[in-house]
């Protein structure tokens, strides 16, 4: 049985695609990709072969290197989740995949990595603060990044209003959340909170920044325009 020439569309267009980008990011197609063709136009039994073929398509066009440079080019805030472990101790590390996701109900995402030493203390007590880091607070964020068994030594915090850590000095605002959902992704966990209590930022301050490997901060300087549209 032949495809119909929408399916084709449908199945070769990825492939396209993939020659674009992978032209793109100068990196060589393989003997896989031409073989896609023969099965644009083959049988509907070779099409779940192409899917698969789409699969392991995106694990070699995307190395790590490119899909690092690509992530790298949204500059993004940083912030440190903390959290209790089972005795109660205060646990945290530093991630910048963190999102706003809805306003009613208040709720955000961040994604951790499975590898964390953090995640068994987020999973066990499901509440936890998202600690948005202050401008100047680069070394904090890099104590977050260890695997140092204190990683709040030399860091002031005080219980927040769910009792996990809500850090004094080098935040400029938090929220604190209970879990709504986790979500299994890849190498990741996605974790949903429900935005139970937090703190804005107080007029003035300014958060530090991440982008392309290196910390910066918010220029009021270089603000391109003022003008946002409603609602955004
Ligand atoms: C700027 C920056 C952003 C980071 N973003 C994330 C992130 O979004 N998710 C994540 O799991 N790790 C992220 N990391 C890496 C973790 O902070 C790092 O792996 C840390 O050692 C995890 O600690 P843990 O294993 O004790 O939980 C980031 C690190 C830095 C410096």
């Amino acid at each position: 049985m032949y495809v119909t020439p929408r399916r084709q569309t449908a199945r070769c267009r990825p492939h396209r695609l993939a020659g674009h980008l992978a032209r793109s990011l100068a990196l060589p197609l393989t003997s896989r990709d031409t073989s896609t063709e023969s099965a644009c136009g083959g049988t509907l039994g070779l099409a779940a072969r192409a899917a698969n073929r789409e699969r392991e398509w995106l694990v070699q066009v995307m190395d790590q290197h490119a899909l690092r440079s690509i992530m790298g080019a949204f500059p993004k805030g940083v912030t440190v989740v903390t959290t209790v472990d089972a005795t109660g101790a205060p646990r945290g590390l530093t991630p910048n995949d963190v999102a706003s996701v809805s306003s009613e109900p208040p709720m955000l995402l961040v994604c951790i990595n499975k590898t964390s030493t953090t995640l068994a203390a987020l999973r066990h007590s499901r509440k936890w603060a998202v600690n948005y880091l202050l401008a100047g607070t680069s070394e904090v964020s890099n104590q977050f990044a260890t695997k140092l068994p204190d990683k709040f030594f030399g860091v002031e915090w005080r219980p927040g209003e769910l009792g996990v850590p809500v850090l004094q000095h080098a935040a400029l605002a938090y929220a604190e959340c209970t879990t709504h959902q986790e979500i299994d992704a890849g190498d990741h966990v996605i974790l949903i909170g429900m935005v139970a209590a937090g703190q804005p930022p107080a007029p003035g301050t300014l958060p530090l920044m991440y982008f392309r490997r290196t910390y910066a901060t918010w220029s009021e300087d270089h603000v391109e325009g003022s003008y946002v549209p409603q609602g955004a």
